[in-house]
Formats: C-alpha cells, structure tokens, sequence
C-alpha cells in the first residue's frame, strides 16, 4: 500500500510548487442544480454486413453549459462534448469515416487497442485528418473484452483538443464477458464514467492557456466533470452497479473513493478483466487509465446513505464526481463473480531482451520550468527510437527518475500504443491484484520503477509510447518504436 502515503507527501510537494495558482472550487460549480447523469449514447451503425460494421463519426465544434448561465466553446465526435460510446465485438471488423469538421488539423487514436500502425491515429504524418477531410480506418478486434477509449493525438494540441472536449469510450465484448453474470445493461446497470478536471474562469466558461508551471506540475482545476457535468445525480437502478471509470483528464491524478468507505471490486483494469475481483476502499488513476468497478449498494446500505463517489485530485481538491440517489433501486438478479478470467500472458524466457526507460524532468530554476524527457531525448517525428521484432516478449523497466541535480519530483503516466501488457514488479515487489491484469498505461510517482512484459503480435510499423500526461506529451515527453520482422 504505498499509493496511499505517495499520494498525499505529493499534495505537500505540490503546494510548495503551485500554492499561488488559484485552485478553489470554481463558482458555481456547486450551486448547479443536480441533474441527471449524462450518459454517452452508443453509436449506431450505418450498415452491417460480413464485411464488418461501418460507423460515420464527425469531429465538430459547438457549446456547452457546464455552469447554468455560461456557454463554453467545446468540441466533440458527433456532438458538442465528448462522444458517443462505440461497442466493438471481439472477432468483428470495423471500419469508420472520420470527418473533420473542425478549422485545425486532427487525428483519431484508438487507445488500448491493438491495430496495424496506419490504423493507430497517432501524431505521425500518415494519421493526420487535415480540415475538413475525412479519413477511412479500418480494423479487426484481436482481444479481449475492455473497456478503451478514443481521443485526439495530434503533435502539440491533444492536450487542447482533449481538454475542449475530444474522447469517448470504447467498449469491447467477448465471449468471456458474455458468459460472466455480470451488470451488463448500458446506461442501467453498466455505467461509463468520463471523469475530468477543468479549470472555469470567473464567468463560468473554461479555455485552455495553461503556464509554464501548469506544463511542469499539470493543468489542474477547480471543477469536476462527469461525462461532461458538474456533480450529477445517478438513479440506481439496480443494486449491483459496474462503473466503468476513465480518467480523461489532461493531467490530473485521481484518487475515487466512496464518501462513506463503501468497499467495491475492482473487476477489469485497462486492458480487460482481472483473474478476480479485487476488494478495495479507493483506486487511483492516472490520465489515460481504466477501470470497472463493482458496487453493491444494498449489502453496503447499512453502512450509510452517503453513497456520493467521490475524487481527490493530489493538488489537494476534492470533488463530488457522482451523486448517487437509492431512492428507486431494485435488488440486482446479477452477483460479484468468485473468478472472471485466465490471462494468457507472453511466456518468458531467460534470454528476453530488456530495455529500459527513463522519464525525467529537470527543472531550469525556480521549478517551475524544465525539460520533459525520456531517456534524455524529446519526440522527434523522424526519428524512430525502438526497433523491436514483433511476436517476441521483452522486459521493459519504467523509471520516474528523481535522482541528480535539478530533478524534480512530478508524477508520470506510461502509455504504449499497440499493446497490453503485465506488470511484473513495482519497486521490485510483485504487483497488487489490482495491477495484475492487462494495462496500457502506469502511473509512476517520483521514484518509482516498473517492471513489465511487453509484446507486440502481428502488425509490423511505428507506434507510439509516451507520458499520458497531456501537457507533457506535447512537450515531446514521448518516443517512436518501430514493430520490426524478427531476425532482422
Ligand atoms: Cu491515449 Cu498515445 O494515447
Ligand atoms: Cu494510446
Ligand atoms: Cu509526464
């Protein structure tokens, strides 16, 4: 249990750092009425044939009441904000037409997902959509039942597009998940939660300008958004209700929890189930990471009726990211699942190739400027920095280094594209339940270092691994991996 501790001495280290941005509670925010949870649509299809499933999705500006009163200027897919839920089937083909409604250029990634690289909607050449252009994917599910996410990943303004509004889930079923008796009705029992902080102004709006120091230390905020809403109230339907958390904000660390300590189970981290659920009082997660968690409202009942789900954000706030009103709930025919899944992990060998990866931020003066880097060196579109054979396991060591002069102590994100991978020891301890399954993204605190199994099956091409924290992705806290023939 070291999240906990690291947690809050970041809170202090924070402070010290960023105690003169202005971080309280935006006004208004809480005055707004509670309404009713939003809950992303799923996308219809255009045509269905065996060819595969063919979806029509359009990048679009528009406007947004967050605080009753105050439009702000958002974009979204198919919408003014955020974008509509897609389920996938394992197995199945998918093609899309992505148009790009927008005046600036964009791309669409699909993360967590495996994918041939010209399909990946990264920030390299062959991925952008120019305005007003439209661009074709198309792809096979190859792996299991997740819960992944879509967004925008173009050089230099992903974090501006995601904070306006670009990302919605993806959700992928599979013949395990349809044997698994679990809450699976969308919108009733089975709940996606897009979980973001943003940082309104006086007169209600937001924009994205962050400083320097926000760059270094995160573009933090004052208000909580949930599936695009301050503090909405979710109706139980059901009394054993599976959220599906995102944490999609730009660089914000969240820490959910119960108000009232309702115990839940982790079920699924990013890239699918975990072998069993795991019992826990809170989970954190960094931009970019999933989970599903089970809640059983009933049997928790007598404990409370505070059921609020609440997040803390290590900048010290705290928000209500649902209210949760049992006032209609039945007893649930569905129960928590002793087992869910076998993982079928990459088996290792003694002579794996091991590489590693060293996430640094050096501070210039003052900490509140700096270099973001990994393994000394910052994106560079013609360079490729890993050439790795494909179809073959290989150990990757992750560091947050703090050590040395100038190093300074901020959190970091870990993002792969093309892969899921296990976790095999965190600060040379075998990883909690919780980090035991599939994962696309890790979050390092200062000083930590991962061990994982990586391996990359089929698609031959260049990929992408980063820091999901959006700020400092766009200051090129990220590299180029080529997926190479083996023996080469
Ligand atoms: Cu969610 Cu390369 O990103
Ligand atoms: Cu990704
Ligand atoms: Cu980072």
């Amino acid at each position: 249990m070291k999240i906990l501790p690291g947690f809050f001495a970041m809170t202090i280290v924070f402070f010290i750092f960023i105690g003169c941005v202005e971080t309280s509670p935006a006004k208004g925010a809480d005055t707004a009425p509670g309404r009713a949870l939003f809950i992303p649509p799923l996308l219809q299809p255009d045509s269905k044939n065996e060819a595969g499933t063919h979806y029509t999705i359009n990048v679009q500006s528009g406007e947004s009441e967050f605080i009753p009163g105050s439009m702000t200027k958002t974009i979204g897919y198919n919408g003014n904000f955020l974008g509509p839920t897609i389920r996938m089937a394992a197995g199945e083909t998918v093609s899309f037409a992505v148009h790009n409604s927008l005046a600036e250029k964009t791309t669409l990634h699909w993360h967590g997902m495996r994918l041939p690289s010209e399909m990946d909607g990264g920030p390299l050449p062959m991925h952008v959509i120019d305005a007003g252009k439209t661009w074709l994917p198309h792809f096979t599910v190859k792996q299991q039942a997740a819960t992944l996410w879509y967004h925008p990943h173009f050089a230099g303004t992903t974090a501006e597009q995601v904070y306006r509004g670009l990302a919605g889930i993806v959700i992928i079923e599979d013949e395990a998940s349809a044997a698994l008796s679990l809450p699976k009705k969308y919108g009733i029992n089975d709940i996606p939660l897009i979980v973001q902080e943003r940082r309104f102004l006086k007169d209600g709006t937001f924009s994205y300008s962050p400083a320097q120091p926000d760059i270094m230390h995160g573009y933090y905020g004052n208000a909580l958004l949930t599936n695009g809403m301050i503090k909405p109230v979710f109706t139980v339907k059901e009394s054993l209700t599976r959220f599906r958390l995102l944490n999609g904000s730009n660089s914000s660390v969240l820490r959910f929890y119960f108000e009232d300590q309702t115990e839940f189970y982790q079920i699924a981290s990013d890239g699918g189930f975990l072998r069993k659920p795991v019992k826990r009082q809170e989970l954190v997660l960094s931009p970019g990471e999933r989970a599903e968690i089970l809640v059983d409202i009933l049997k928790e009942e007598v404990r409370g009726n505070n059921k609020n789900l609440i997040a803390d954000v290590y900048s010290g706030n705290k928000y209500t990211a649902l209210v949760i009103d049992t006032g209609e709930m039945k007893i649930s025919r569905s129960s928590i699942p002793k087992t869910l899944v076998s993982l079928f992990p990459p088996k290792q060998s003694k002579n794996m190739n091991t590489r590693r990866f060293v996430l640094s931020t050096m501070s210039m003066g003052m900490g509140v400027s700096g270099t973001l880097t990994i393994n000394n060196k910052k994106m560079d579109m013609n360079r490729v920095d890993e050439y790795i054979p494909v179809n073959t396991p290989e150990v990757w060591e992750i560091v947050n280094d703090t050590r040395g002069m100038g190093m300074m102590n901020i959190p970091h994100s870990f993002h792969i594209h093309d892969t899921q991978f296990l976790v095999l020891a965190v600060n040379g301890e075998p990883p909690p339940g919780q980090l035991a399954g599939y994962k696309d993204t890790i979050l390092l605190w200062p000083g930590d270092a991962f061990r994982i199994l990586v391996q990359f099956d089929e698609y031959l091409g260049k990929y992408m691994y980063h820091c999901h924290l959006l700020e400092h992705e766009d200051q090129g806290m990220m590299g180029i991996f080529e997926v190479i023939a083996s023996g080469k």
